[in-house]
């Protein structure tokens, strides 16, 4: 009894675990992310997250970049990405070549954490 109690608890703790590590917003993530930002992105997209240059979106925007799915976003930050008719460009990485994949996946949630517009 006190076995099947035991495992009863490991499992629930491994899928609290495992959900915390799924979920959206990891708070870890968001702290790193906001680093990755202040370093690189902060130039271009600014601390409010507005934009600091023409051609910049808005990421406080509801119908906004932020509006996408993060594969979308995780794809567009690491491969570069021109909206038809834009300004200008989003560069490869926000041109920082040093950037991992998990560097760009912690952003993400940054700004999801920071920028988005909630209802
Ligand atoms: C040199 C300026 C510059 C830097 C640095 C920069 N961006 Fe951008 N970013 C842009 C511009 C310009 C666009 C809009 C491109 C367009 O719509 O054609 C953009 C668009 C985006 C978008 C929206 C993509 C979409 O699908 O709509 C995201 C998300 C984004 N940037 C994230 C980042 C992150 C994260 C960093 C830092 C790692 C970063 N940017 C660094 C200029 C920059």
């Amino acid at each position: 009894m006190k076995n099947i109690l035991s495992s009863i608890i490991k499992v629930g703790m491994a899928l609290a675990i495992t959900s915390l590590a799924a979920g959206p917003v990891n708070a870890n993530d968001v702290k790193l992310g906001a680093k990755v930002y202040g370093g690189t992105c902060v130039a271009c997209h600014g601390e409010n997250g507005k934009g600091e240059i023409p051609g910049v979106p808005d990421f406080t925007s509801a119908k906004g970049p932020l509006a996408k799915t993060d594969a979308i976003l995780l794809d567009h930050i690491i491969n570069g990405f021109e909206s038809p008719g834009s300004d200008m460009a989003m560069p490869e990485l926000g041109g920082n070549e040093d950037l991992t994949e998990q560097d760009i996946k912690n952003v993400i949630a940054y700004l999801r954490a920071t920028y988005q517009r909630r209802k």
